[in-house]
C-alpha cells in the first residue's frame, strides 16, 4: 500500500550508487532549505519527469564504471537531461560515470586517494571554476576516496580543479552545465563543501529555497486531509517520542477527533511517562488520545525471561495485540498513521539493499499486515531536525521536541536479565535523577541520548556501618547524529560525580555506578 504523501515541489534528485555518503548528500541540500529526494541509481526517466526534478547529483559508490556488472544512469534519465538542459553534478564515482558516459577514459590510478586533499583552481580556468568555487580561498582541503580516476577528459569538459593526485579533480561542460567532482562534498572534512553544493544546486540550478519546516507546516497539513478525505478516520501509536507526538499533532490540525492516537503503558515506560503523556498531548494540545494501561498484561509475560530478543518479541507481539483490541474499540478506521522517517526510506530504497538485522526493533513495525488498513506516513520525507523544527511550527513544546529518543520496547531493554517490577522501580529512579542532573546542568540537548541500565551485577558495598550487596547501575550517554554510529560523550567529570553520588544515595537497590565508554560500533547503543 502507499503510505507516500507526495511533497509537490521542485527537487534536486539524487541518485544514489551505494556511497556511504549518500544520504549526507540529501542532508545537506535539505541544510540549504532546497527539497530533494534520495532515489537508486537505476531509477527511470518517468519517474524524475514526473516528480519535478529540476537538478541531478550523481553520488559515489563503491564500484568502477567500466566493470561489467556496475550500475549506470538510465537512457532515458540523459535523454530527460538533454531535453530539459537540467544540470547534472557528478560526485566521485558519479564524475566518474557521467565521464565515462560521455566518453573519458576512467581507469585505475597509480594509487588510492584516500583522506584530505587541497584542491585549487585549474590555471587558466579561475573564473569558470567560481561557478562552483566562488566564496571558497584559493586553496581549500576536499576529502578524497578513490582508486580509479579520469585519465582525459569527456567530450566539451573542461579541468576546472586540481589537486596534488588528480589532474581532474573538478570538471564542467559549461554549456551543458554538467560538473563533476573527484572528492566529497557533503562529508565534513571537505572545507567548503556546503559552499560548493550551494553554489550548484541554487546557483546552477537555481532551485527555490523553500524548504523550510515554519512555512510550509501548512502544506503537511492540506497534505494529510487530502490524502485522508472528508470522513476518513485515521488511528496511530504515540509513544511520547518526537517522532509520534510530531505526527501525532500534525494529524490533529489536519483532522482533528477523527484521529486516535493510542500510547499502550507496557509497565517498561520511565517514571509517569503516561501521565506526562497524556498532560502534554491531550490535555494541552488536544489529542484524542487513548491510554491503555497494560502493564500486567506485559510484565507478566516477562516474568522470568532473559534473553534480549526473546524479551523484544514478547513486547512486540503484545503490543500489537493491545494496541489492535483497542483499535478495534475505537471502532472503523481507515488508515494507521507510521511516523516513518526519511532514514527508512533511504535504506529501503538504497542500492546495497538492507543492512543486516543486528536487533529486531520493535515500534508499530509488524501492525500493518495484522490491520489491513490503508498506510498514512506525513514524516517520511524528513530528518530528524525536520522533524523537530515540523514540531516547533506545529506549536509542540520544546520539551517534547528535544526528548531523546527511547526504545519500544522502553525499559526492559536496559534491564539486562529478566524483567521485574522491583527492579522496574529500582531504574526508574536512577533514570529521573540521570535526566533531572543534565537538564540543571544544561547539557541534555547537547546529548544524542542518556539513561541508566540495571546490570544483572551485583556487588559488594558499604553503607554506614553495614554491608551492602546491591545492584550496579550502568549510566549511557552518547552522542550521535544519526544513532547508526555513536561515540561516548565526554562528561565533565564533576557532573559525573553528582550523579553517581546521588543515584548510590537515593536510590535503594543500587550500591555502585559504572560510566560506559564504549563507542557504536562495535557496541550499540542500548545495551540489548
Ligand atoms: P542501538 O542499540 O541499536 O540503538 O544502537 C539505536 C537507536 O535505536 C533505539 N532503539 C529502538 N527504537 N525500537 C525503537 O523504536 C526498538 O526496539 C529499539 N531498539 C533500539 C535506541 O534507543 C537508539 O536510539
Amino acid at each position: 500500500m502507499d503510505g507516500q504523501l507526495h511533497v509537490d515541489r521542485p527537487q534536486i534528485a539524487i541518485l544514489d550508487f551505494g556511497s556511504q555518503y549518500s544520504h549526507l548528500i540529501a542532508r545537506r541540500v535539505r541544510e540549504l532549505h532546497v527539497f530533494c529526494e534520495l532515489y537508486s541509481c537505476l531509477v527511470k526517466g518517468e519517474v524524475l519527469r514526473k516528480n519535478q526534478v529540476v537538478g541531478i547529483i550523481l553520488s559515489g559508490g563503491p564500484n568502477s564504471v567500466y566493470a561489467k556488472d556496475s550500475p549506470h544512469v538510465d537512457k532515458d534519465v540523459w535523454q530527460y537531461v538533454a531535453e530539459k538542459q537540467i544540470p547534472v553534478m557528478g560526485i566521485c564515482y558519479g564524475l566518474q560515470e557521467m565521464s565515462h558516459t560521455f566518453g573519458a577514459n576512467v581507469a585505475p590510478g597509480d594509487k588510492r586517494e584516500f583522506g584530505k586533499a587541497m584542491v585549487r583552481r585549474a590555471p587558466g580556468h579561475e573564473e569558470d571554476a567560481d561557478i562552483l568555487f566562488k566564496g571558497l580561498p584559493a586553496e581549500f582541503q576536499v576529502w578524497m576516496s578513490h582508486g580509479d580516476k579520469l585519465h582525459t577528459l569527456p567530450e566539451g569538459f573542461i579541468n576546472i580543479g586540481v589537486s596534488p593526485n588528480s589532474e581532474h579533480a573538478a570538471i564542467a561542460h559549461l554549456e551543458k552545465k554538467m560538473f563533476g567532482l573527484q572528492f566529497h562534498p557533503e562529508v565534513t572534512h571537505s572545507v567548503g563543501g556546503l559552499t560548493i553544493l550551494r553554489n550548484f544546486v541554487v546557483g546552477v540550478v537555481g532551485a527555490p529555497t523553500d524548504w523550510d519546516m515554519a512555512d510550509i507546516a501548512q502544506e503537511f497539513i492540506e497534505a494529510v486531509r487530502e490524502k485522508v478525505g472528508p470522513t476518513g478516520k485515521v488511528v496511530g501509536a504515540v509513544s511520547g517520542g518526537v517522532d509520534s507526538s510530531v505526527a501525532a499533532v500534525l494529524l490533529n490540525k489536519a483532522i482533528g477527533s477523527r484521529f486516535h492516537a493510542v500510547m499502550v503503558d507496557s509497565g517498561c515506560l520511565r517514571q509517569d511517562e503516561g501521565a506526562q503523556c497524556v498532560e502534554r498531548l491531550k490535555n494541552r494540545l488536544g489529542i484524542n488520545l487513548h491510554l491503555v494501561q497494560a502493564q500486567d498484561r506485559f510484565l507478566d509475560k516477562l516474568a522470568g525471561v532473559s534473553d534480549p530478543e526473546a524479551k523484544r518479541k514478547i513486547i512486540g507481539n503484545t503490543f500489537i495485540e493491545v494496541f489492535d483490541e483497542e483499535s478495534h474499540r475505537i471502532g472503523e478506521c481507515d488508515f494507521l498513521l507510521q511516523g516513518t522517517l526519511y532514514p527508512d526510506v533511504i535504506e529501503s530504497i538504497s542500492y546495497k539493499g538492507p543492512s543486516a538485522t543486528i536487533k529486531s526493533h520493535h515500534n508499530v513495525g509488524g501492525l500493518p499486515e495484522r490491520m489491513k488498513l490503508q498506510l498514512i506516513e506525513p514524516l517520511r520525507e524528513l530528518f530528524k531536525d525536520e522533524v523537530r523544527a515540523l514540531g516547533m511550527a506545529l506549536g509542540l513544546d520544546e520539551e517534547s521536541v528535544w526528548r531523546h529518543p527511547f526504545p519500544g520496547p522502553g525499559l526492559a531493554i536496559r534491564i539486562i536479565g529478566d524483567v521485574t517490577r522491583e527492579k522496574l522501580d529500582i531504574l526508574r529512579q536512577a533514570d529521573v535523577i540521570l535526566l533531572d542532573e543534565l537538564h540543571k546542568h544544561g547539557i541534555y540537548r547537547e546529548i544524542a541520548q542518556a539513561f541508566c541500565v540495571l546490570t544483572n551485577c551485583k556487588s559488594v558495598g558499604v553503607m554506614g556501618d553495614g554491608r551492602t550487596y546491591e545492584f550496579l547501575c550502568g549510566i549511557r550517554l552518547v552522542s550521535s547524529t544519526d544513532y547508526m554510529t555513536a561515540d561516548w560523550y565526554r562528561i565533565d567529570w564533576e557532573i559525573l560525580a553528582r550523579i553517581s553520588t546521588r543515584i548510590i544515595n537515593e536510590v535503594q537497590g543500587i550500591n555502585r555506578c559504572a560510566y560506559d565508554c564504549s563507542s557504536k560500533p562495535p557496541a550499540t547503543i542500548e545495551w540489548e
